[in-house]
């Protein structure tokens, strides 16, 4: 049997009525950008989110674009941040003037280790940027003693942790602001671009709403040069109704994920850890073996999608070749992406569908031993 990486048909499927009647209902209204349906997922968002403020913008990127701009982080500062991302949270800080630092990885969680981070903190240090990777909580905590009382600010880059929760506070809480990410694959997906940030800072988020409409407070008055990133209503319909089913959307994807790991961790594959309660929301499946090549070749040959999140680290990308990081330089991140693998998962991902990965892996396995 074929079994896709993702099935987003299908969860639209599950939803179909209750979309199609509220994106009828935008487009029967003539009010398409922002407008009450925009301020009424950001209302939601910062309830979930448990922070006073949510601020939509056109994708999760230009959310820490923003989230940097409007803290006047830009020529000359310097951003401590993870290698082993999607290329955006490195972007979105070069994007603004500033300069990434890139440093090491936990291996077992993948995410940013807070003791690297403290050694390379220097005076031109503004902000640090951890990411909630593959939906799992970062270790904010060490993180944010680092930053205390050094005026630096903590940045989440939460764009694939929606839902997760960090020692019982929710993700997007955790810092002075947050970054989300409404993309289609993300956990709690658009259909179309979009973003959102949470904060509880108002000043911030009333910054971050003015420079998402091109600086403008007033129609055709502008205070600041800002940006046009703004999100349509069609998006924040489709997000509010997703967003009543995220939480069990997101238990479907540990129950899953927990069906793939105890059979996977025998066979000798690093599985991910779940951590605490609700400190993963398993947006991406990655587990690691050094027979990685073979099992991606073998799942290929049966037709099961896999993916591999990421094969080469940002500090040797090519476009940062003259920040001078030399290979082996960050040797956690640079071994994950030659052992990283990502299966298939999605809420409606089924049991039969699991086993039959598992199954394929396990022959993959005894026949290269
Ligand atoms: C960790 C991380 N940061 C930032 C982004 C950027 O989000 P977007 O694609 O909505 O711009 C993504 C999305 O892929 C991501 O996974």
């Amino acid at each position: 049997m074929t079994i896709p990486f993702l099935d987003l048909k299908a969860q639209y499927e599950s939803i179909k009525d209750e979309v199609e009647s509220a994106v009828l209902e935008v487009l029967a209204s003539g009010g398409y950008v922002l407008g009450p349906k925009v301020e009424a997922l950001e209302n939601e968002i910062a309830e979930y989110c448990e922070t006073d403020y949510a601020v939509a913008v056109a994708s999760g990127t230009d959310a820490l674009i923003l989230i940097l701009d409007a803290l006047g982080v830009g020529p000359g500062d310097e951003v401590i941040t993870t290698p082993f991302t999607f290329f955006a949270t490195a972007e979105s800080i070069s994007r603004v003037g500033a300069t990434p630092v890139f440093v090491d990885i936990q291996p077992s969680s993948f995410n940013i280790d807070p003791e690297a981070v403290r050694e390379v903190m220097t005076d031109r240090t503004k902000a640090i940027i951890p990411v909630h990777l593959f939906g799992r909580a970062a270790e904010i905590d060490e993180i944010d003693a680092l930053a205390a009382g050094r005026g630096v600010a903590v940045i989440e880059d939460a764009c694939q942790a929606i839902g997760a929760r960090y020692k019982g506070k929710r993700i997007g809480s955790l810092g002075i602001a947050a970054a989300f990410s409404f993309y289609p694959t993300k956990n709690l997906g658009g259909m179309g671009d979009g973003g959102i940030v949470t904060t509880s800072d108002a000043k911030l988020a009333s910054r971050i709403k003015l420079l998402r409409d091109h600086g403008s407070p007033k129609r055709y008055y502008h205070s600041a040069l800002g940006y046009n990133s703004r999100l349509d209503a069609i998006q924040a319909v489709v997000l509010s109704i997703k967003l009543r089913h995220l939480d069990d959307w997101n238990e479907a994807r540990r129950s899953r994920a927990a069906r793939y790991s105890k059979p996977l961790g025998q066979f000798g594959i690093a599985v991910p850890e779940a951590g605490e309660a609700d400190s993963h929301v398993f947006h991406l499946y990655t587990a690691r073996s050094a027979h990685r090549d073979a099992i991606v070749e073998g799942l290929a040959d049966a037709g099961i999608a896999c993916g591999i999140y990421y094969p080469l680290p940002l500090h040797l990308q090519e476009v940062y070749r003259e920040l001078g990081y030399a290979k082996g330089s960050l040797p956690e991140a640079e071994k994950a992406s030659k052992e990283v693998f990502s299966l298939p998962l999605y809420p409606e991902l089924t049991d039969a569908q699991v086993d039959e990965v598992v199954e394929t892996i396990s022959s993959v396995l005894e026949s290269i031993s």
